[in-house]
């Protein structure tokens, strides 16, 4: 398995790129599924989870194909099953199951695997299916859903804010008989986006960005072209970098009003943080002050974010607490910070994070993706030499990322080793 060498201890400094939103194009891809058309797709990032979902799509029988980071998706689909083998290499490969019901009347999706936070059950997706008349059985690890006679429209109410659940929902009414209504759907600007690009398909969607979502069923989609949103998590994932190693960075493409949670934080931290024409501009200002933040759904602090965050606090000046409300179990990174010098007790969702001056190298191990980089982050931060081993989750989520990191400053390497 790859692993990172990483010489800390250079501030980082300036321009680096944003790529497209993962988040985004996952489920536009999977929309893909739903038209009867052609869907051109720009800016899909090339990461190991958008060729995991071009592999999945493939196995359905459509066409895609990729020239650079445009994908074209065409095609019917001949075959109904996502299978285990597929589907336990991402989550987000439940997102399969709206656009099959919808467009086929049946679907067969394996229970997922992905990313190991929390139980991360997917009952919110198929209780949302149900509200438009399929009908769901649990079998041999599988979900089988059929609606013979097509979807209906319905009203969906959503116990808890489920970012997929409401991506399976949007494409699935969106080819339903009548009128729906999503009620306390997630508002991420990966929901906008998707709602865009249906619409630009043929789609009636209105209400996207706010917790209640209108949609008027129509008998097809057809062709778009979509260009996929910038990733809001590396953005700030890169702002966060700034602000550790006492940097200066131009995010190029990112936006602003896609990460204000975070800006308000790295604000309270010292930080100065711009919007400018071409991104976001973040210095940072002597040692980060201490601030207390708390997970949230969209608008809130975003989750993805919080591992990055936990770093930055490590090296602040004061205590910070860190509770995370959107998945259980999302503190895997909290040992080996503690590796490297830092000072964090945790309790059920919340992590109390003394700061310390400074961090120490040390070799660490990767658990998942967003962990994974609050480890690069951590040890950017140190003075001496860190080995960050288990990078493949890395792959998942961030490309090109030491050759965005190197061209600021950084010096890391990737040890390439052949050994599962
Ligand atoms: C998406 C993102 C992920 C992000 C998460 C929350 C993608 C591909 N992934 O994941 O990076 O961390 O949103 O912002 O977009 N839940 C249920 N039942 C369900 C579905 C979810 O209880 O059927 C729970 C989850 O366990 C979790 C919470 O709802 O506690 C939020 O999960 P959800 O918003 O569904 O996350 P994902 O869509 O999987």
């Amino acid at each position: 398995m790859d692993s990172l060498r990483i010489h800390g201890g250079v501030p980082l400094t300036g321009r680096i790129t944003v790529s497209g939103a993962k988040n985004a194009a996952l489920p536009l891809m999977a929309a893909g599924l739903a038209t009867s058309g052609t869907l051109t797709l720009e800016n899909v990032p090339r990461l190991v989870d958008t060729a995991s979902m071009e592999a999945l799509l493939a196995n359905h029988g459509l066409d895609v194909v990729r020239d650079d980071l445009t994908l074209r998706i065409g095609g019917a689909a001949s075959n109904l099953d996502a299978p285990y083998d597929l589907v336990r290499k991402m989550r987000a490969s439940v997102l399969v199951l709206g656009p099959l019901l919808g467009r086929y009347g049946e679907a067969r999706v394996s229970l997922p695997g992905g990313c190991a936070i929390g139980t991360r059950p997917v009952d919110l997706h198929i209780r949302a299916m149900q509200a438009l008349g399929a009908v769901v059985e649990l079998a041999d690890g599988y979900i089988q859903a059929r609606a013979p006679g097509g979807l209906t429209g319905g009203r969906v109410v959503f116990p808890n804010v489920s970012v997929g659940a409401t991506e399976n929902a949007m494409i699935a009414a969106s080819l339903a008989k009548g009128t729906s209504e999503l009620v306390n759907v997630a508002r991420e600007p990966e929901i906008v986006d998707l709602a865009v690009c249906l619409n630009a398909m043929g789609a009636r969607i209105t209400g996207h960005g706010s917790d209640t979502i209108r949609i008027e069923g129509v008998d097809s989609l057809g062709d778009a072209t979509h260009r996929v949103i910038p990733d809001r998590i590396e953005a700030g994932t890169w702002a966060i970098a700034a602000a550790i190693t006492g940097g200066d960075l131009l995010i190029e493409g990112a936006y602003q009003r896609h990460l204000d949670a975070l800006v308000d934080m790295l604000v309270e931290t010292g930080a100065s943080v711009d919007a400018v024409d071409d991104g976001l501009h973040v210095v940072a200002n002597g040692r980060p002050q201490s601030v207390d933040i708390t997970t949230d759904p969209f608008p809130g602090f975003p989750t993805d974010l919080q591992a990055q965050f936990m770093a930055l606090m490590c090296v602040a000046e004061g205590s910070s607490r860190i509770s995370e409300t959107v998945f259980e179990n999302r503190f895997m990174h909290v040992p080996e910070l503690a590796r490297m010098g830092a000072d964090i007790q945790v309790d059920g969702g919340i992590a109390l994070v003394r700061g310390q001056p400074s961090l120490t190298s040390a070799p660490v191990m990767a658990t998942d993706l967003r962990a994974s980089v609050s480890l690069v982050l951590a040890a950017l931060a140190t003075d001496g030499v860190s080995e960050v081993s288990r990078i493949y989750h890395l792959d998942r989520g961030y490309s090109d990322l030491e050759t965005k990191l190197g061209s600021c400053g950084a010096r890391l390497e990737r040890i390439r080793s052949g050994h599962d």
